[in-house]
């Protein structure tokens, strides 16, 4: 880790003000070189009070998503720990797509300010205003079946679900994976798999999270269905932090998947289950049909007893709404 980067996480970890020399001593540097790497960090915006006889203390940190950033908030082991970093990118998901061809490593995040052409599961498009919020593809290479790899959407989910609430807001899970407070969606994942007959090559997990979005600029169609972290918790919040959370928390729930499956993850899941004991509407391709949500099987399956056979049906695809157009 370069100085630069441990001044910052030292000055972040301090409660009030650091000496220094205090600095000096914790990175075995000297207070010149402290000095000059305090005055790069406030080139690049953070704003950084000096007071003669208390030391330094960092009074705001600019919401940029550079690698130094990141990188101080960071505490995986592998996830993000390679980030190819774009202000504008059609759509970061192709990216990672195509490093995942070239043999970039597993664990490689493409994070952009801006995406383009975003994308959206079963076609839909993701709006991706500038500079506000996340959005994120994680390359991965997972040693598992290519019929499990579905699977990690749902991991995914959950991982987001988890780290939101770490940041105080309570979410729900839409089956598959939209994450959703009070009706309103406010991240999704487009999981895409390259794989051959008997394993998989690589995956890409592509997260598009409201961070920092205020609900007026959201476009109209999206105010009354969308929300960001900005709008419940009423406050801006840096997204280096929000993506070093949501990068924690996908790296344990991936370390239990790629251990046991998806089985032990599957309570967790269904706890936080927005369409749990609510009259849904399948809609497949070829037709639609009704029925009760009766929670998830142990690989993730949507259990719905269907309306007309009072059979427990297993949902592996498709869009589930709640019947009468009420939103989950
Ligand atoms: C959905 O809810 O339909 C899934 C949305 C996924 C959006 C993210 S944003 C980052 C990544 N790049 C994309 O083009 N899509 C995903």
């Amino acid at each position: 880790m370069s100085s630069r980067l441990r001044i910052l996480g030292a000055l972040e970890e301090a409660e009030g003000h650091i000496s220094g020399q205090a600095l000096a001593t914790k990175l075995g540097i000297t207070r010149a070189a402290v000095w000059k790497h305090v005055a790069a960090l406030k080139r690049a915006g953070y704003e950084i009070e000096g007071v003669r006889s208390l030391g330094y203390r960092l009074v705001s940190a600019p919401d940029t998503l550079t690698e130094m950033d990141i990188g101080c908030h960071l505490e995986t082991r592998s996830l993000a720990r390679r980030l190819v970093l774009l202000d504008r990118t059609a759509s970061t998901n192709d990216d990672a797509l195509r490093l995942g061809r070239e043999g970039a490593p597993d664990g490689t995040v493409v994070l952009a300010e801006q995406q383009s052409r975003g994308r959206g599961r079963l076609g839909r498009s993701w709006v991706s205003a500038p500079r506000r919020n996340l959005y994120m593809s994680v390359l991965l290479r997972p040693v598992i079946a290519p019929v499990d790899a579905p699977q990690l959407s749902l991991v995914a989910g959950l991982a987001l679900a988890r780290a939101v609430e770490e940041l105080g807001v309570e979410a729900q899970i839409k089956w598959p994976n939209d994450i959703v407070v009070g009706g309103r969606k406010l991240a999704g994942i487009l999981t895409e798999i390259e794989a051959e007959a008997d394993r998989v090559g690589h995956v890409v997990v592509g997260m598009g999270l409201n961070v920092n979005s205020q609900a007026s600029e959201f476009p109209a169609e999206l105010q009354s269905r969308a929300t960001s972290l900005r709008d419940q918790l009423g406050a801006p919040l840096s997204r280096a932090m929000v993506l070093a959370t949501v990068m924690r928390n996908f790296e344990s729930c991936l370390d239990v998947f790629v251990d046991g499956g998806f089985a032990p993850l599957a309570a967790a899941w269904q706890q936080r289950s927005s369409l749990q004991g609510r009259d849904v509407e399948i809609v497949g391709v070829a037709s639609s049909w009704r029925g009760r949500c009766a929670g998830i099987d142990w690989d993730g399956a949507l259990l719905v007893q269907d309306e007309r056979s009072a059979q427990v049906e297993r949902v592996v695809a498709g869009d589930v709404t709640v019947a009468g157009g009420y939103r989950a």
